[in-house]
């Protein structure tokens, strides 16, 4: 990520980075459907509707300041489903899905956790979408939601978190309940704002599990190895002679691209879709196939294993010319398909979606993600901060605040503060998923546990359940639902020994 600024765009869902010219902001996204279904925002599958129920919240603009424009108010989008919902009486528990960076529709489709342990818990299930993304626009249109830092200036996490909290309250009134225990959920992006709500709103969420969720990634809390480290830890482990054609090609695509005509060369040598420019493109698209594969690296496929597979069979005669980049190319084809041509711009789309989560990572969510030259198969591009900052500023005309996010959640030092005042979070990570780098990996106390799995990819755990999962997969989620349920239970019991009810 450093950044001039050519085009501006990010990549949706699934692509989990945006590209400003020579940057990449870190994106998160829960589920990877763009590069295999080739879907813009939202999602292809069908959303199982039955006993779901769509409401929208008269939500308040701004819930920090009072001036007269902060008492606007917009439609931000919730769904209920009360199916298995065991009543105020038995103060029976609320599941909250606190959305992130993504329509709320892509979360119903993608989410599996709460409708698969619902039933188990009688719970209420209740998954609300992010301001500024899906159809929660605040102001009206997206096309005036997301114009300028002006309308934009309200997006942020703090505002998010209140908008939860209000709607909860709201949703607990509806179902006059006041004393059932509410556990938020969340993923990625959504996974840090689940623990944070916990730690902001004790007295609104029971509990909370922040699945991939990377909350020492920032200026403050920099993890020791990189995103990058663990791509490349994980290709190497997949395949040695894979990564070594993969760190061997960003030369050789250097190579052909400075011979009279390499450009045009390359252009057909990847099928893309407009001819190249520069080289800058290609490495960009590549570098987005690899991270892609393996921060969605998960059964029945295996998108690693795919890449790598189709990169060493695919072998030339030996005096062909550029043998390596066909390899290079094969690897593509065996995750995207073959197409008739591709689209270097398909990982950084200016969707919706992604505006917003640009405005996101150039205010607060600044995630140093470089290149460094630690073990890597990727060229050192160190992370810049000063060229980050003036790319943001430029294009918005505000610069990011980098250390805002550790000023006001505090999540640096967690075991020496969180042991002490913090309770009740899961933190679950999957060690192949890059984010992993910036998790909390360790328990920190009795009530504030990790949960990590060694070949375990990004929101892995809480993500739609397949009869393939492997064993270690079934078993995380039996113990993350086995430790929400002591939660409720022992409040329950409180509840009952104090004698409140609803
Ligand atoms: C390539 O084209 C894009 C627009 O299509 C432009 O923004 C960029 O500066 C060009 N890059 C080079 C190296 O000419
Ligand atoms: C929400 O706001 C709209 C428009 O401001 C208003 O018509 C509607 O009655 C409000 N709904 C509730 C439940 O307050
Ligand atoms: C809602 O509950 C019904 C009944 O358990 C279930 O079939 C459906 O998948 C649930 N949908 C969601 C999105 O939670
Ligand atoms: C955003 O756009 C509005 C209307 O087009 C304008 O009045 C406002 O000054 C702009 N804000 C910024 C920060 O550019
Ligand atoms: C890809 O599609 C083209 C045209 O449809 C076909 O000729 C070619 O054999 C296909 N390649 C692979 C590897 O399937
Ligand atoms: C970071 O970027 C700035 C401005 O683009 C440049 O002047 C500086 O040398 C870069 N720093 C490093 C360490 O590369
Ligand atoms: C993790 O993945 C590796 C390589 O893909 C495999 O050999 C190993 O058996 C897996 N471990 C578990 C616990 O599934």
């Amino acid at each position: 990520m450093s950044l001039p600024f050519t085009v501006l765009i990010l990549l949706i869902f699934s692509s989990y980075f945006i590209s400003l010219a020579h940057s990449k902001f870190a994106r998160l996204a829960i589920s990877p459907k763009t590069l295999i279904k080739n879907t813009p925002d939202g999602s292809t599958q069908k959303v199982d509707e039955s006993g779901l129920q769509m409401f929208y919240f008269n939500q308040t603009l701004d819930h920090f300041t009072f001036r007269p424009e902060s008492y606007m108010t917009f439609q931000q989008r919730y769904a209920i489903n009360s199916t298995h919902w065991g009543g105020a009486k038995a103060n029976a528990p609320i599941l909250a899905f606190l959305g992130e960076e993504t329509s709320l529709d892509s979360d119903l489709s993608g989410i599996g956790f709460l409708r698969d342990n619902g039933p188990r818990l009688k719970a209420l299930l209740v998954y609300i979408e992010h301001r500024y993304y899906g159809k929660t626009m605040p102001f009206g249109s997206a096309e005036e939601t997301l114009k300028n830092a002006s309308t934009l200036g309200y997006l942020n996490a703090a505002q998010a978190l209140a908008d939860y909290a209000a709607i909860l309250l709201h949703v607990k009134e509806k179902y006059s309940t006041k004393h059932s225990p509410i556990i938020v959920i969340g993923g990625s992006y959504g996974g840090m704002l689940a623990a944070w709500f916990r730690l902001k709103y004790p007295h609104i969420a029971l509990g909370a599990l922040a699945s991939s969720a990377p909350l020492l990634y920032f200026e403050d809390t920099l993890p020791k190895f990189g995103y990058y480290y663990i791509v490349t830890k994980v290709f190497k482990e997949t395949s040695e002679r894979c990564y070594n054609t993969i760190r061997k090609s960003w030369k050789e695509i250097d190579r052909v691209a400075a011979k009279p005509n390499g450009l045009l060369i390359l252009s057909k040598k990847f099928k893309t879709c407009a001819p190249l420019n520069g080289s800058f493109k290609i490495k960009d698209f590549l570098d987005s196939v690899y991270a892609e594969s393996v921060q969605y690296n998960r059964g029945p496929s295996y998108w690693v294993t795919k890449v790598c597979n189709a990169i060493n069979t695919n072998t030339y005669p030996p005096n062909s010319k550029h043998d390596l980049l066909d390899q290079i190319f094969a690897g593509v084809v065996a995750l995207i398909g073959n197409r008739t041509c591709y689209d270097t711009n398909m990982f950084a789309q200016p969707t919706n979606n992604n505006i917003a989560w640009r405005w996101q990572s150039c205010s607060e969510i600044v995630m140093p993600v470089g290149y460094d030259k630690q073990d890597t198969m990727f060229p050192t591009t160190p992370f810049n901060m000063t060229s980050y900052i003036s790319g943001c500023e430029s294009y918005y005309g505000v610069p990011p605040r980098q250390h805002w996010i550790t000023t006001y959640f505090g999540i640096q030092d967690v075991k020496l503060i969180l042991q002490k005042f913090g309770s009740n979070i899961i933190f679950s990570n999957g060690l192949s998923d890059p984010y992993s780098v910036g998790g909390i990996l360790e328990d920190i106390s009795d009530t504030i546990v990790a949960i990590t799995t060694k070949n375990g990819s990004h929101c892995q755990d809480i993500g739609l359940k397949s009869k393939d999962d492997p064993e270690w997969l079934v078993m995380q989620r039996e113990k993350e639902i086995k430790i929400l349920d002591s939660w409720i239970s022992t409040y329950q019991k409180d509840l009952r020994d104090l004698n409140i009810s609803n």
